[in-house]
């Protein structure tokens, strides 16, 4: 019923696609606009990405591992997502041993004792994977673990992927000899012809009796490009649909930590994952840091994003502070050194690090952030640290770009980060917020800001506020250099979020795309790089436009949001230009602001393209109700 009922409104939206007289509108909005009078720059950097550890943005999200607690985390309720497995008559136990591991980052591991199993009947351990492991047919899965064990009678070690519902293996390997050392070992996990599905476990046993110690089990689906250590395909490709110019990484709280020691410690990110910690995000479930600062500067690599890069500058989320001067000095060449390894050459030290851990080549850095929300800091030191950091960064980097993450009052940072979180109303009342900015200021980056409504992801009400918005930071572009949206992730599966209204939405095995996603990726596929003089009179309060020249293509972008309940007319102006007869239209609409999209129903809004005909110097159209729309003109 409610599929039909969408049906025929989608039959409406063709009836208002379609020119109207321009004479016999008299509440007609008119906008007149000049291509031939380009105002100020947009910033081709104008959209790009914020993450960070939260909603298991990573574990349990782009970071494709499939095994969950790799690292055997445990609290009062036992050993997370790991389960003793006795088949038939066998008899095994589990524990973790805090006296033996492979490594110094990772000493402990899980001790398992077998003391009676067999072929028919073996024993183990299985893991639950991230709300299941989703498994495609004929796909190659490449795992491995740390083990050692206390006698070699404990013959080989059987690898299995295990479907939930039929309790038999879709896919097995073998791996032997294990020896009384700690030792990596690999192994692939091939599937058949099956059928996709998530409910499947991974289980790891032996035949005989003997005590197994293991550690930092992993396996990987194929990932994006293939990269090692890499992230999920489909999630990728809807962040590259977006066209994004950076990341800003890696956060947000969870480069603070909720304490000092709970940091973004970046150091203790890079390298083989068997040296590194892991840690607790400041969202209250561990990181398994498998995404490390080289996995975030390959995650730019590979989507040609700049980053964005946000240093821990002495302030954590509970009330933590470090003092400036001789106390910050450590955090201060921490950052430095940080800078080293994205940027430096192999002649220097932790340029070399960066070689030996595989990136060769240096990445390209303009902009460093300085901690994250710093006006949090009850403390008031931020102002001082600031300093601190900039006066040591800009000796040896004169220039890069340093953002501050809160107004200064003492000094004029060369950025300032400005954070938005609000209603859709307030973004339509908000939406000429920076028309009147002083321009000798800092320039702005507004690293944070969603409309959030809708949950977990934004419905069509919150993406007409994010447009509304987007127009304003377009309009304003020549002193906002970069927006993103937050939080860009969120795993929809029950647990999995920690903050309402996400741009995209997954489970296991699928992903989907918010109406305000989709706004994005209207906004940033037609950004172009100058505004153009115009002027609108009967606009009423819900009606918002952006527009843009390509100056190279000689394309007018042309961004209208209606985000009211009734049709917009709209008479537009073009003079003394010479626009081909023929435009593009892309648009999204629906009929309601609560109307969304969701895992079972991804698509209920989506970009819909059209042609628009009859374009002139003097034209009109119609707005459907809730409607963002962009119009590409071609000019001649
Ligand atoms: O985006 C969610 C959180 O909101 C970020 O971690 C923080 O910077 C802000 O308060």
């Amino acid at each position: 019923m409610l599929k039909k009922t969408f049906a025929g409104f989608l039959a409406l939206l063709a009836l208002f696609a379609s020119t109207l007289p321009v004479s016999a509108q008299n509440t007609l909005a008119k906008l007149t606009l000049h291509p031939d009078q380009p105002t100020t720059a947009v910033s081709p950097m104008l959209y790009g990405l914020m993450t960070e550890e939260i909603n298991y943005s990573y574990d349990g999200g782009l970071y494709a591992e499939m095994v969950r607690n790799r690292t055997f985390f445990a609290d009062w309720s036992g050993i997370h997502n790991w389960y003793l497995y006795e088949g038939g008559n066998a008899i095994a136990k589990m524990v973790r041993d805090p006296a033996t591991g492979p490594s110094t980052a990772l000493p402990t591991s899980l001790k398992v004792e077998i003391s009676q199993a067999e072929a028919q009947s073996p024993a183990g351990i299985l893991n639950t994977g991230w709300w299941g492991m989703a498994l495609r047919p004929g796909t190659a899965y490449h795992g491995s673990f740390y083990a050692k064990s206390d006698t070699a009678a404990i013959g080989p070690i059987t690898v299995s992927l295990v479907s939930d519902n039929t309790g038999k293996p879709v896919a097995t390997a073998t791996v032997n000899g294990l020896s009384s050392d700690w030792k990596q070992y690999t192994f692939t996990l091939k599937t058949g012809a099956i059928q996709p599905s998530s409910a499947n476990h991974l289980a790891i046993t032996a035949a005989h009796s003997g005590t197994l110690w293991i550690q930092l089990v992993s396996l990987f689906p194929p990932t994006y490009h293939d990269r090692p250590n890499g992230f999920r395909t489909d999630l990728m490709e809807k962040m590259a649909a977006m066209r994004p110019q950076f990341l800003r990484f890696p956060g947000g709280n969870y480069l603070e930590g909720d304490h000092i020691n709970e940091r973004f410690d970046w150091k203790k990110t890079i390298g083989p994952l068997v040296d590194r910690p892991t840690h607790r995000s400041p969202w209250n479930y561990l990181s398994s840091d498998g995404m490390g600062l080289l996995e975030f500067l390959g995650w730019c690599e590979d989507l040609h994003m700049q980053p964005v890069l946000a240093v821990y500058a002495g302030y954590s989320l509970a009330q933590e502070h470090v003092n400036p001067g001789a106390d910050l000095e450590p955090y201060v060449q921490d950052a430095l050194d940080e800078i080293e390894y994205v940027t430096g050459g192999p002649n220097t030290k932790w340029g070399a690090e960066r070689v030996k851990d595989g990136h060769p080549a240096p990445f390209k850095l303009t902009y460093v952030e300085i901690g994250n929300e710093d006006q949090f800091d009850r403390s008031n030191s931020y102002e001082d640290r600031y300093a601190q950091f900039y006066k040591a960064i800009k000796a040896k980097y004169p220039d890069l770009q340093l953002i501050a993450t809160m107004p200064l009052k003492n000094m004029k940072p060369d950025v300032q980060d400005d954070h938005y979180y609000v209603r859709a109303t307030q973004n339509f009342a908000d939406a000429h917020h920076y028309d009147k900015t002083d321009r000798n200021g800092p320039k702005i980056f507004v690293g944070e800001w969603a409309t959030r409504e809708g949950i977990p992801t934004p419905n069509m009400g919150a993406a007409l506020g994010d447009a509304a918005w987007m127009t304003g930071l377009e309009r304003n572009s020549d002193i906002i250099i970069m927006s993103c949206y937050a939080p860009l992730f969120v795993n929809v599966n029950p647990g999995g979020m920690q903050w309402d209204t996400d741009l995209i939405g997954y489970n296991t095995s699928t992903s989907f795309g918010s109406p305000a996603y989709y706004a994005q990726v209207l906004f940033s596929s037609y950004l172009g790089d100058h505004t153009v003089a115009s002027n609108i009179e009967n606009a009423g309060a819900k009606l918002f436009y952006s527009a843009t020249i390509n100056s190279a293509k000689k394309q007018l972008y042309l961004k209208l949001v209606n985000a009211s309940s009734d049709p917009k007319p709209l008479a537009l102006a073009l003079p003394g230009s010479h626009p081909a007869a023929n435009a593009k239209v892309v648009r999204i609409s629906a009929p309601d602001t609560q109307t969304t999209n969701s895992i079972d129903d991804p698509g209920r809004i989506a970009p819909v393209e059209s042609a628009l005909h009859n374009v002139s110097s003097n034209f009109s159209l119609t707005l459907p109700p809730y409607t963002i729309q962009v119009v590409q003109i071609d000019l001649h």
